[in-house]
Order: C-alpha cells, then sequence, then structure tokens
C-alpha cells in the first residue's frame, strides 16, 4: 500500500524533527539552567561567586543553616516581628525604591531558610549583594543591626511561619512577592496596589500621577522598569520563569532583580496567577485537547474505510 508506506515516512520524519531537532534548537536558544527545587542552601550563590567573595558567601550560609536547626520560639518572636512592622506595616509608602510587601502570609510563601538569610542580610539572601559596597544600605538593611543575635531570628521566623501563614490566594502570592516591583495592567495592578474605579477624571489623573511617582523611584532602584508581567506567562516557558524567580542571575547574569525567596508552595501560587490573568484559557485547551486529538484519529479511520470502499476493484 503506497498511501500507507508514505505515511510511514512522514510520520518518521515528524517523529525524528519533533525528538531530535526541536530540543537542540531549544537548548541552543534558552540557557539551561539547573533548578533547586526552592530550597535556599546558598549553594549556587557560593559557585558562582567570584573568588573574593566565595569566603564570605560560604561563612554567611554555614551560618544560616546553623541557625535554621535552632528550635525557634513563635512567642518569643511575635516581640522581635515589631522590629518588621516599623516598615512592613500596609502605610503603601515607598521605603528606599519600593514599598516593603505585607508579610501576612510570608510564613505560607517563603523558604525558611531564606527568610533566615533574609533577616541577617537582606542583600546577601537576595543575591544582590554585589551592588553595595556596605550591604547595610540595601533598603531594609539596618535589620543587621536592630535583630542580629541568632535566637532572635530563629524566633521571629517560628513567628511567621506559625501567626502569618494560612491560606493564601494566587493574587495574594503575586501581591507579596512581585507586584512592589511589576505590575499587572490586565488585572489593573499597579506597584501601588489595584486601581480603583473613578467617579471622576481629575481623581483618576490624581492617581495615575501617584503611579507614576511610585515607578519612578522604583526605576531609580532598579536602574530599569520592571516589565508588567500580564503576558509573561506566554512569553516565557515555565522553566524560564521558575529559575529566573529561584535565582534572578542564573537566567540574567548581572541582572537587578533580586532573589525573592519563594518556597515551592509559593512560587506555584504565583505562577498560578499569571496563568490565570495570561493565558485564562488555558484549563479550556488543556480540557479539549484530548477531544480534537479523538476527532482526528476517528476521522482518519473513517476517511481511510471510505477511500477503500471507493477504489474496491480499481487496482
Ligand atoms: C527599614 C525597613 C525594613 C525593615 C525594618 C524590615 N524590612 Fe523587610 N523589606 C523592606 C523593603 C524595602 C523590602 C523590599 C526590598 C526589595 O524589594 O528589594 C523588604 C522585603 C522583605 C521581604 C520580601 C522578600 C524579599 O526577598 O524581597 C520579606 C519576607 C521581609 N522584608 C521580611 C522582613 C522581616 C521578617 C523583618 C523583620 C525581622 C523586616 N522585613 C524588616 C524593608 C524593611
Ligand atoms: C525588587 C524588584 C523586583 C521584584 C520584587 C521582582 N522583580 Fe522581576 N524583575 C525586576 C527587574 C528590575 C527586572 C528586569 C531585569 C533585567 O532586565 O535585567 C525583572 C525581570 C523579571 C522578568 C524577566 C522578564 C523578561 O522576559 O526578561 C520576569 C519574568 C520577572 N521579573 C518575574 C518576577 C516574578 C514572578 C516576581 C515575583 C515572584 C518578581 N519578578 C519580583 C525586579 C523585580
Amino acid at each position: 500500500m503506497r498511501e500507507l508506506k508514505i505515511l510511514a515516512v512522514v510520520t518518521f520524519f515528524s517523529l525524528l524533527i519533533y525528538i531530535l531537532v526541536e530540543p537542540f534548537a531549544h537548548s541552543q536558544m534558552h540557557k539551561h539552567v539547573e533548578g533547586h527545587n526552592f530550597v535556599y542552601t546558598g549553594e549556587a550563590d557560593i559557585a558562582e561567586a567570584s573568588k573574593d567573595k566565595k569566603a564570605v558567601k560560604e561563612k554567611f550560609w554555614s551560618e544560616v543553616t546553623k541557625i535554621a536547626s535552632l528550635k525557634g520560639d513563635a512567642k518569643a518572636g511575635e516581640a522581635v516581628f515589631a522590629n518588621c512592622t516599623a516598615c512592613h506595616n500596609g502605610a503603601n509608602v515607598n521605603m528606599g525604591g519600593v514599598v516593603p510587601p505585607a508579610l501576612d502570609h510570608a510564613g505560607s510563601i517563603y523558604d525558611k531558610n531564606y527568610l533566615i538569610a533574609l533577616i541577617k542580610d537582606p542583600a546577601m539572601a537576595s543575591n544582590v549583594d554585589h551592588k553595595y559596597a556596605d550591604t547595610s544600605t540595601h533598603p531594609m538593611g539596618s535589620i543587621k543591626y536592630t535583630v542580629n543575635t541568632d535566637a532572635d531570628i530563629a524566633n521571629v521566623v517560628a513567628y511567621m511561619l506559625k501567626e502569618k501563614s494560612g491560606e493564601v490566594t494566587p493574587k495574594e502570592a503575586y501581591e507579596q512577592a512581585c507586584a512592589r516591583c511589576h505590575a499587572m495592567r490586565y488585572d489593573k495592578l499597579t506597584q501601588i496596589g489595584t486601581t480603583p474605579n473613578f467617579k471622576h477624571e481629575k481623581d483618576a489623573l490624581a492617581h495615575k500621577i501617584k503611579v507614576i511617582e511610585e515607578q519612578d523611584a522604583v526605576k531609580k532602584y532598579m536602574g530599569k522598569l520592571p516589565p508588567d508581567l500580564s503576558m509573561i506567562i506566554r512569553a516565557r516557558g515555565e522553566g524560564f520563569l521558575e529559575t529566573l524567580v529561584e535565582n534572578p542571575q542564573s537566567q540574567l547574569p548581572g541582572t537587578s532583580m533580586p532573589r525573592v525567596g519563594l518556597s515551592k508552595d509559593g512560587y506555584e501560587k504565583v505562577q498560578a496567577y499569571l496563568t490565570a490573568i495570561g493565558d485564562p484559557s488555558k484549563p479550556e485547551r488543556e480540557r479539549l485537547g484530548p477531544w480534537v486529538l479523538g476527532f482526528f484519529i476517528i476521522f482518519s479511520i473513517l476517511a481511510f474505510l471510505w477511500k477503500k470502499e471507493k477504489w474496491r476493484g480499481h487496482h
């Protein structure tokens, strides 16, 4: 049967291209970066550190590991947490470049090791220490002087894991982890929160000016305005996004985007939000996919049978 042979040849080459050539082209266009499953031990930071920084980073992360092994006292941590609410107070005021994020769900979206590292030294934890001659000049850097004993750090982290956790929606996760830098205009989200519906144009314009002023401050802090992420889930693959969020330096060496320290759960929430806004028809597509395939298979069989019937006796 000639047709079957042609079909076999076409199928063979399609599969060959799909299996061999596509992944190769893909690997050439996108650097492959190994993820660490959203666990922060400093391994990657130490590996990629310059010679003179290696020892400093090794010491820093080994101290983090030591504090992580302490059994924190959540009750005692509540008092320490008052040091945090001086800045993380929901007042929506820019502090040194961005509005400090709400910490209502910090215990659910961030990794424990990361939180410890962040309080010890925010610039080191978020892997942007190369931007500072003295890391205490980071916008949250003064924390080094106020919460500086191992016990205080272990206690305040235990407090967040226990009391600042609970169920978090995908949108809340995004607001707390990304929205201070990245707007999401498809969901009317800016760096200063959700844009209300204004009755009067004057109020809308006044609000717009506030957004622009905030964006100017973020731009000054980051060197450029972080892009709106409304469409990012379609523009960038999941592997890129995951490894970028886990360690921005791994995908964009020298970038000013800090690591935010999300846990795997926290990242999944953020990704769910990016998908819900940027690619809302994805679940529908996935649901329809098997039906469409099934249709094509049945259709092909019918077409084949019909052809056989038509040509019977012609050979
Ligand atoms: C001096 C003000 C200030 C204090 C005090 C402060 N923070 Fe922050 N915090 C910030 C700012 C500003 C950011 C945003 C930094 C950025 O995006 O580069 C931030 C970011 C964070 C983040 C987001 C994670 C990340 O890597 O960006 C967490 C979690 C956090 N702070 C927890 C705490 C905790 C816990 C304390 C108290 C132990 C605390 N902060 C004290 C200003 C402060
Ligand atoms: C403190 C500010 C800040 C925070 C917080 C932040 N980012 Fe970024 N992000 C940036 C900056 C600045 C850039 C531009 C980086 C560059 O071009 O070097 C960027 C770039 C990106 C890009 C790359 C876009 C592209 O295609 O090149 C993605 C994706 C991204 N961020 C996702 C996130 C996500 C998701 C979060 C929250 C989990 C987040 N960012 C939190 C500052 C931030």
